[in-house]
C-alpha cells in the first residue's frame, strides 16, 4: 500500500532562500498580505525564516492573520482563489505526522510548540499533531476538548482538531474561543470513515476552514460543517470513480477529484451538522 507519492523532485528551499523571495518581494513593494498561510515545513531553518516572515507582514499590515498548512500547488492555488473572491484572511496547519507516525525532523516539534502555535490565529492539527503539541495522549473526546483549551491558552483562539479515530469512524472537534475569560465554545462532527486513503484532504480542509472562516468570522461551527460537507462530497466522488474504473481502492492512496468537484466546494449541501457540548 503506497501513501503520498512513491518519488518526487525538485528542489527543497531552504531559510535563506525563503528570505531571498521575501526581499526580492519587498523590492518591488509587493509585501503588503492580508493573510498567510504556511504548508508543510521539512526544517527548523526554514520554519524558523516563516516566523520572520510572519513578523515582517504584521510590521506592515497588524491586521494579518496567520494560519499555516501542508499546501500542495493545487490546493494553494484553490485557497488562493477562495482568498481572493472573498478578500480571505489565513490559517497554521502544524504537519508533522499522522496516525503515531512523524515525517518532519523531531527537533520542528518544539519550534512549533514554542515559537509557531503561539503567533497563529487558527490552528488545524489533527489528532496526532494535537498530542505533539500538547502532550496530551488523545483517546477520547474529553481529552481533544482538553488539548483544544491547552492550544487556546497558548494563543490562537480557533482550535480545529481535523479528525480523531473514535471507534473506527472520525470525529472533528472545533473549539473557539471568543473572549479569554470565558471558555470556549466547542463542537464536534461526526464524520463515517470511508474504506480508502486519499492524499491531500488534511490540506484541503484547512483550506476550506480558511475559506469559510472567512466568510463567518464569528460562527467557526458553520464554517466546520461547509468544510466537512464540500469534502465529503468531494471523497465520495473520488471513490466512485476510482471504483467505476475498476480499481482497486486498498492498493494505494486515492488522487482527490478536486476539479471534478468544484461546485461541492463553492455551494456545499450542508449535510453534516455540528452537536455542541
Ligand atoms: P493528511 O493525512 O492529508 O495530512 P491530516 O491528517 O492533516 O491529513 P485528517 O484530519 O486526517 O487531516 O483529514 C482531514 C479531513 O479529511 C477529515 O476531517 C475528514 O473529513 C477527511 N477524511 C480523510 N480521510 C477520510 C476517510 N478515509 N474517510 C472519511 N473522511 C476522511
Ligand atoms: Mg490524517
Ligand atoms: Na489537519
Ligand atoms: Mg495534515
Amino acid at each position: 500500500m503506497v501513501k503520498g507519492y512513491p518519488t518526487f523532485k525538485g528542489q527543497v528551499l531552504n531559510g535563506d532562500q525563503l528570505w531571498d523571495l521575501i526581499e526580492g518581494l519587498e523590492a518591488n513593494d509587493l509585501l503588503y498580505y492580508t493573510h498567510l498561510l504556511t504548508g508543510y515545513i521539512g526544517s527548523v531553518s526554514f520554519l524558523n525564516t516563516v516566523l520572520k516572515v510572519v513578523d515582517k507582514l504584521r510590521a506592515i499590515n497588524p491586521g494579518l492573520t496567520y494560519e499555516g498548512g501542508f499546501f500542495r500547488l493545487s490546493i494553494l492555488s484553490l485557497a488562493y482563489t477562495i482568498c481572493y473572491k472573498w478578500n480571505l484572511l489565513s490559517v497554521c496547519d502544524p504537519v508533522m505526522g499522522d496516525e503515531g507516525k512523524l515525517y518532519v525532523p523531531q527537533e520542528l516539534v518544539s519550534v512549533y510548540r514554542e515559537k509557531v502555535v503561539p503567533v497563529a490565529s487558527m490552528l488545524t492539527p489533527n489528532q496526532f499533531e494535537a498530542e505533539l503539541l500538547t502532550g496530551i495522549r488523545i483517546v477520547s473526546e474529553q481529552d481533544g476538548r482538553e488539548a483544544c483549551n491547552r492550544l487556546h491558552a497558548a494563543g490562537p483562539p480557533k482550535v480545529v482538531i481535523t479528525s480523531m479515530n473514535m471507534n473506527g469512524n472520525l470525529i472533528l472537534i472545533g473549539s473557539h474561543r471568543k473572549e479569554k475569560a470565558l471558555p470556549p465554545e466547542q463542537f464536534k462532527i461526526a464524520i463515517p470513515k470511508i474504506p480508502a486513503y486519499f492524499t491531500g484532504t488534511g490540506d484541503l480542509m484547512t483550506a476550506l476552514l480558511l475559506g469559510w472562516s472567512n466568510r463567518y468570522p464569528d460562527n467557526l461551527e458553520k464554517a466546520a460543517e461547509l468544510a466537512v460537507s464540500s469534502l465529503q462530497a468531494l471523497l465520495v466522488r473520488t471513490l466512485n470513480d476510482y471504483r467505476r474504473a475498476g480499481y482497486d481502492c486498498q492498493s494505494s492512496s486515492l488522487e482527490i477529484r478536486l476539479i471534478q468537484s468544484q461546485d461541492d466546494i463553492r455551494n456545499p449541501e450542508a449535510k453534516y451538522k455540528a452537536e455542541r457540548y
